[in-house]
């Protein structure tokens, strides 16, 4: 058999936090060969998959060495001879393998690479682009973009507790004039901060870093980049991650910044005063992850007109996917294919939303490499909807750039999602 794997291999590559993470190739009898990379989160869920570190005091217990070994030894082993082409037998061969609920013992680290270079080197069997390869045909629009303007939380030194202030460019017509848009505003953010004297780095998805004095300065000040870059708040509007379990549990939310404690009734009314005070359209893990009442009733308040996102929500489990949409407890589903720790449990997870009528958004990691496979999968999958941090760092723009070459290969052909990208009507 042309596709069967003949052989893999991992080695140790380092990631956009100077981390190390692990890297795939797979080869088939056919000479194709594809490459898969697991990205690293910060701000975790704490039921996502586990990424096997080596522990220690070496390079800080970063080291991926056990879950190289992983790869090169047991999974090697298990794959071989396997079809490239059949993903679900080759994910499922390693679920079993590794036998634990959250991929502790081989790594999802190991795992995903592994499962993320079986469909790229299946993909280059074909001659295809993985995102045509996984579309398999069907109609696909590239993705309408969330991307981080100012960055903050655990990406960010906690300077400012919430941890993503993004821009969503609405009004785009394509994904090439989104990207134009959105140079805009981040330059115009820029140039803000320098203006009034801010001290300021870039946040570890590449966002301004500023010390604003409060959570909400940092609302405002986006609000006036987007006003001040040209744009009304019906082409660029903002979409925030609060990733509320950072600073938040048990029904208590103690902004650090601000120096205040909410509870969650008093959390939930901040909210909503943000919500009628600024362009907001998006808003990802208002609550923490133990707090359904807190997530019902912001998207009972919100709902209809607001994308609320699952990510610590959910951790991309068709289970917790299917019960928050029983409970109504968020509208759409953030899909990182690391934390499931397999390429066909992320499409499950995805398939799950669509079926339930939710968003879709794939989303990067904050620690990430040059890899794009995550474009591939928001375009094949057609999800309409991709986050991956900031319009800065390499990390970052190779897969805003990847969007652009896939524009461009598919010519007049090219659909972009836009604001129907949202499941909601806007
Ligand atoms: P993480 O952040 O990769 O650190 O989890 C991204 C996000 O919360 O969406
Ligand atoms: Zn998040």
């Amino acid at each position: 058999m042309k596709t069967a794997i003949k052989h893999i291999h991992s080695r140790r590559i380092w990631d956009s936090r100077g981390r190390p993470t692990v890297e795939v190739d797979v080869h088939l009898q056919d000479g194709s060969m594809g490459r898969g990379v697991a990205p690293a989160g910060a701000s975790r869920g704490s039921r996502e998959a586990l990424e096997l570190r080596d522990g220690g005091l070496h390079l800080d217990g970063f080291d991926v060495s056990h879950a190289i070994a992983n790869v090169n030894g047991e999974i090697a082993k298990a794959l071989a001879g396997m079809n490239a082409l059949d993903q679900s037998s080759a994910d499922q061969r390693l679920i079993e393998l590794d036998g634990t609920p959250l991929k502790s013992r081989l790594g999802a680290n190991a795992t995903i690479a592994t499962s993320l270079a079986i469909a790229q080197a299946a993909a280059a069997s074909q001659s295809l682009a993985l995102w045509q390869y996984l579309s398999q045909g069907e109609a696909v629009c590239l993705p309408l973009p969330q991307i981080q303007i100012f960055g903050g939380g655990a990406h960010a030194g906690r300077r400012v507790d919430v941890q993503d202030f993004l821009v969503m460019p609405i009004g785009a017509q394509s994904f090439d004039e989104a990207m134009v848009m959105v140079a805009h505003v981040y330059q115009t953010a820029g140039k803000l901060m320098q203006a009034r004297g801010k001290r300021f780095g870039v946040a570890d998805e590449g966002g301004w870093w500023p010390d604003f004095a409060s959570n909400e300065e940092a609302l405002q000040t986006l609000t006036l980049a987007i006003e001040k870059a040209g744009y009304r708040h019906d082409q660029v509007a903002i979409a925030l991650d609060i990733a509320a379990s950072e600073f938040g549990q048990q029904g208590s939310y103690t902004l650090g910044l601000d120096n205040q404690v909410f509870s969650s009734e008093e959390w939930l009314s901040v909210l909503l005063r943000w919500i009628d005070a600024y362009p907001i359209i998006s808003v990802e893990d208002p609550f923490a992850e133990d707090d359904t009442a807190g997530m019902q009733a912001f998207t009972r308040a919100v709902g209809n007109r607001i994308q609320v996102i699952g990510d610590d929500y959910l951790v991309t489990r068709v289970d917790l996917i299917e019960a928050a949409h029983t409970d109504q407890a968020c509208n759409a589903v953030l899909l990182k294919p690391n934390q499931v720790g397999t390429l066909t449990e992320t499409y499950a997870a995805m398939l799950a939303a669509r079926r339930l009528g939710m968003g879709m958004i794939v989303s990067a990691r904050s620690g990430e490499t040059e890899d794009t496979a995550i474009v591939h999968l928001a375009t094949g999958w057609n999800t309409g909807q991709l986050k991956v941090g900031s319009f800065a760092r390499s990390e970052r723009m190779a897969k805003w750039n990847e969007c652009l070459r896939i524009q461009e290969m598919w010519g007049k052909h090219t659909v972009f999602a836009g604001k129907h990208g949202l499941k909601l009507a806007l």
